[in-house]
């Protein structure tokens, strides 16, 4: 790992910088056209967060967004959280092998939580040969200076490290939406639940400076930002590292200071560290968003001890009730795993028995996938896969019809919705969202996107509403 400060190395990014700045600007002159570039983002939102830095540094550096990946560079933020997400990625590289083939001038990268793996880098380095650049989850902040030490030079460049310490502020950044914006609070992951990759490819939880955020933060409101969402894998254990600590909830209270911001999302809190205080502040606060993402992952005890949650069914199933008590009309949502080992039937009917009993608006329902190095690949009893299949699906139809019925229950009411953008399927319809994260589609314009306005909820479609505008 390098020894660097922040400033320094922001710094140093940026005549990287403008040293690829003139090199695209040459490119372009030969080719005569802008060169664009393409990130495919694969994994949760801390990866689409990373993916608008990344494409802040391409934007400085001269390149032009494109959707295709045929672009002239073309990047894979990847993810490993389940087999699935890995696999895709082989799939998306197969296709860029043909592409790259007719186009042997353009760059191909590959970075996130993947390349965080020893096996992945060895195979793409033996049988993906055509890849240019590939960094991890720590360097983002380099891509100026891997892709100038790539045009430089003839070989692939490879730049993982395993673990950081350090923050790199004030570099570009890229916004996907106008008015609203993920703001990392936190980064890395020290659970180590039994069956997650995360602490081993994020590494050891690290937090920003609460002026940092803050400033951030009214950076984007002055652009027009309206949302922000604080991202952390525990945004609970923010600040306990700091030099002088402070609480997740006392960084709430901050934010909501802020004026011109209307709303605060915030993922993910783990149930072991959701304080009394952070209920306090959610039930006071004007701006904090009615919903809470509270993954749960199985209702059994048992089951949940071999995850290494650190809650019970019952101290998870009586935070809900404490949180609802100040907040009647909390949204939950939730997530949920099936068939991590040893799971009986009895375990998967106390999860079910959760479901009931909290009635989330949604679950996000996973079936367990084993990644090497994790203590839960090598736990012995794996559940048959006929076995997970079947469970999979009657947790899908309880999931399905809780969520239908809780989504009802606002029909009638007139909410504030923030518009988010014109509707896919009808261009006299726009779509947005209620605070409790529900998307409702009424009749509206253009113009009405990034703006705050109160819905009539006509309809309730299930996991929507149809809408319209109150007088
Ligand atoms: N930090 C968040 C979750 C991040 S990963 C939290 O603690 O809630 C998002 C979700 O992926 C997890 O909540 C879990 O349900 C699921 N997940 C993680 N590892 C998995 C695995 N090995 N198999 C199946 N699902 C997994
Ligand atoms: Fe993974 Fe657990 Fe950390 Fe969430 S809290 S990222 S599930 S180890
Ligand atoms: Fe995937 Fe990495 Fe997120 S493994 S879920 S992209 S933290």
């Amino acid at each position: 790992m390098e020894d660097l400060t922040y400033t320094s190395e922001s710094q140093r990014q940026y005549d990287y910088m403008a040293q690829m700045k003139q090199w695209v600007s040459k490119q372009s002159e030969k080719m005569g056209r802008p060169l664009t570039c393409h990130i495919t983002t694969f994994g949760c939102q801390m990866n689409a967060k990373d993916s608008e830095k990344l494409l802040g540094i391409l934007q400085q550096m001269g390149y032009v967004e494109t959707e295709e990946e045929t672009a002239d560079f073309v990047l894979f933020n990847t993810c490993t959280v389940r087999e699935n997400a890995n696999l895709k990625v082989y799939g998306h590289l197969g296709h860029l092998k043909k592409i790259k083939q007719k186009n042997p001038h353009m760059l191909i990268g590959l970075c996130g939580c993947m390349m965080q793996e020893d096996l992945v880098v060895q195979k793409i380095k033996e049988s993906y040969k055509f890849v240019d650049i590939i960094f991890g989850t720590h360097n983002i902040f380099k891509l100026a200076e891997l892709m100038k030490n790539r045009v430089d030079s003839n070989g692939m460049i490879v730049d993982i490290w395993k673990d950081t310490d350090q923050i790199v502020e004030d570099l570009p950044s890229e916004r996907k939406f106008s008015f609203k914006c993920g703001v990392n609070i936190m980064y890395g992951c020290n659970n180590f639940c039994s069956y997650c990759i995360v602490p081993y490819v994020r590494g050891r939880e690290r937090s920003r400076n609460p002026e940092d955020i803050i400033n951030e933060i009214k950076a984007l409101v002055a652009d027009g930002v309206v949302e922000v969402m604080l991202l952390g894998q525990n945004v609970n254990s923010y600040g306990k590292t700091l030099e002088e600590p402070i609480t997740f909830a006392q960084l709430l209270q901050r934010i909501e200071k802020i004026e011109g911001l209307e709303r605060i999302r915030f993922m993910t809190p783990h149930p072991k560290d959701l304080s009394d205080e952070l209920i306090d502040v959610l039930a006071a606060s004007q701006k904090i968003c009615n919903h809470v993402h509270l993954p749960v992952q199985s209702g059994s005890t048992e089951i949940l001890k071999k995850m290494n949650r650190r809650y019970t069914k019952e101290q998870y199933l009586d935070l809900v009730e404490r949180i609802r008590a100040k907040v009647p009309e909390v949204s939950f949502t939730t997530d949920i795993i099936v068939g991590f080992p040893g799971e009986t039937e009895e375990d998967f009917l106390e999860t079910m028995d959760v479901v009931k009993k909290v009635n989330y608006d949604s679950c996000y329902t996973f079936i367990y996938s084993k990644r090497t190095g994790t203590p839960a690949a090598v736990m012995p009893d794996e559940v048959p896969e006929e076995v997970i299949k079947d469970r999979f699906n009657r947790l899908l139809q309880v999931v399905g019809e809780a969520s239908k019925k809780n989504v009802d229950r606002y029909v009638g009411r007139t909410m504030n919705v923030l518009v988010e953008m014109v509707n896919d399927h009808d261009e006299n319809l726009v779509t947005g969202r209620l605070t409790n994260n529900v998307l409702v589609h009424f009749p509206g314009c253009r113009e009405m996107i990034g703006k705050i306005v109160p819905v009539v909820l006509k309809e309730a479609k299930g996991f929507y509403y149809l809408g319209e505008l109150a007088e």
